[in-house]
């Protein structure tokens, strides 16, 4: 088994001994252990909903048993497996894929597709993969200027199959193919459907064999590992995908042995939380010099802010701290944007960079850019530390830099689909220990449905201006809202 190639340097949190000894033992009362053991086997650690978090099942590559309800997955799981490649075999030869889905249904595939678009995946196909998330058709628009009907497939990615934009976004792309003069028949043909709602798929118009399951015990933030990740196989190939399980189960297999003083999540975690309570740091930077990451952090922040933005307790209690706001952009980028506020502002915000060893281009400069890019990564780290005092006599407080500021380091040796997968599947786990520091159930995200419920009687009020009774059901704010949009200018 290849193992975890990924290494995390926490020197500048200036963290003690003594408080790292103490920040363990509080993981540990905390029950970040037994949960992770209960997070393994499947116990029902998502207790709202009552079923397990299973996301690690799916990128379990020793195909060791899994038990649901006393039942082995791994048949099954394996099944998606034969299921995606076969698919990535009878789609050669398409040019463009239009991959429909919001959220976590999104987020993950296309932060891969793109993250891997270089080195030192080669055998990169000439298919192209368009995101297609947003309800507003503007994303949309342009996607249906480059691609030619015919030569193109679309998958549906919804793990409920009920997602407002996701429906909207696969209705009008069929009829735009309808309207192209794709076959009705063709066009059943060539829509997928990967979705834990399969009936729900084949009454939009899915045919069976063209949809691939997944499973409620997967959820949304960490579905990238099931067949939600077809898309990745396609552009790259199934051997790159299962490379990219492989590396996120290296990352399982460490959180799951490794000793706390060791053990990479939990420290990530450790840091996260202590900055918290010792700062009382409200957000959290990640910044990755590597512009091949770009979209590391959006993806990070469904997956932290989503999981552990909670208002309750396990126990139903109000929370007093949960998840840092995760904000960030590729480095040097942001040394030229927020990075002022990072050394000076009064707020301490803590950073994890990332770096990787190897250049991410083929340029003949891709060395000496790399180089300057790694000085730069370095060079933010320690001023943040180490700070520097006022030139002057006169304390002129902007020539200032206080330094204190903690920030994590992690070097991964190069940007493949293995270390990808484990820097990931890193981040999944510091997300679960945050939870458990937190006390809260991270698998659940409740407070995304009120907007969602209160969208649709505004929707229709919209589509009839001229029925006042609708108008009048209303707050007075979202009233006179309603009458600006539907009024004629
Ligand atoms: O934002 C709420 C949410 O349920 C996310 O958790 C999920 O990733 C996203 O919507 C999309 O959901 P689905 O895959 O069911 O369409």
């Amino acid at each position: 088994m290849k193992l975890n190639q990924i290494s995390i340097d926490t020197e500048y949190q200036g963290i003690s001994d003594t408080t790292w000894q103490a920040l363990f033992e509080k993981a540990i009362s905390s029950g970040v252990l037994t949960k992770r053991h209960e997070l393994f086997s499947g116990n029902e650690i998502n207790v709202s909903e009552k079923r397990p978090a299973l996301h690690t099942a799916l990128r379990n590559i020793s195909n060791s048993p899994v038990l649901v309800n006393g039942i082995n997955i791994m048949p099954q799981i394996e099944a998606i497996w034969h299921s995606i490649e076969r698919i990535d075999n009878q789609l050669r030869g398409v040019t463009d894929i239009i991959h429909i889905g919001i959220g976590g249904s999104d987020f993950g595939p296309k932060l891969v597709c793109d993250a891997l678009l270089q080195k030192p995946h080669k055998e990169n196909r000439n298919i192209r993969i368009h995101f297609l998330s947003n309800l507003d058709s503007a994303q949309l628009e342009p996607i249906l200027k480059t691609v030619e009907a015919k030569s193109t497939r679309i998958i549906i990615v919804s793990k409920a199959f009920t997602t407002l934009e996701t429906i909207q976004n696969a209705t009008t792309v069929l009829d735009w193919l309808s309207n192209q003069g794709v076959l009705a028949q063709e066009i059943k043909n060539n829509i997928f459907a990967v979705t834990a709602n399969p009936q729900q798929a084949i009454t939009f118009g899915v045919s069976p064999e063209n949809i691939l399951p997944f499973w409620d015990w997967v959820g949304g933030r960490f579905s990238v590992w099931s067949a939600v990740g077809l898309s990745i196989a396609l552009k790259f190939g199934f051997k790159v995908f299962q490379e990219f399980l492989a590396g996120a189960y290296a990352m399982d297999h460490h959180f799951k042995t490794a000793e706390p003083i060791n053990n990479q999540p939990l420290k990530l975690a450790l840091t996260t939380y202590h900055n918290q309570i010792r700062f009382g740091s409200k957000s959290q930077a990640i910044i990755p010099y590597a512009h091949r990451l770009q979209l590391f952090t959006e993806w990070l922040q469904q997956l932290e802010m989503e999981s552990n933005g909670k208002t309750a307790t396990l126990d139903n209690h109000s929370t007093t701290i949960s998840a840092p706001v995760i904000f960030g952009t590729p480095g040097t980028n942001a040394q030229h944007s927020f990075f002022q506020m990072l050394h000076q502002g009064p707020e301490i915000i803590p950073v994890d960079f990332i770096a990787i060893r190897e250049p991410m281009s083929d340029l003949p400069q891709a060395k000496i850019h790399h180089r300057m890019l790694i000085a730069n990564c370095l060079a933010q780290s320690q001023a943040l530390a180490l700070g520097k005092p006022s030139n002057n006599s006169d304390n002129n407080l902007n020539e200032k830099y206080p330094g204190m500021r903690p920030s994590n380091l992690i070097w991964l040796p190069r940007l493949d689909a293995f270390n990808l997968g484990s820097l990931m599947a890193l981040y999944e786990h510091r997300t679960f220990c945050l939870g458990v520091l937190y006390g809260l159930n991270s698998f659940d995200q409740p407070g995304v449905e009120l907007g969602k419920v209160l969208a649709k009687p505004i929707d229709e009020a919209l589509s009839n201006p001229s029925k006042l009774s609708l108008l009048n059901s209303f707050d007075d704010i979202t009233k006179k809202r309603i009458e600006w949009f539907n009024s004629k200018t």
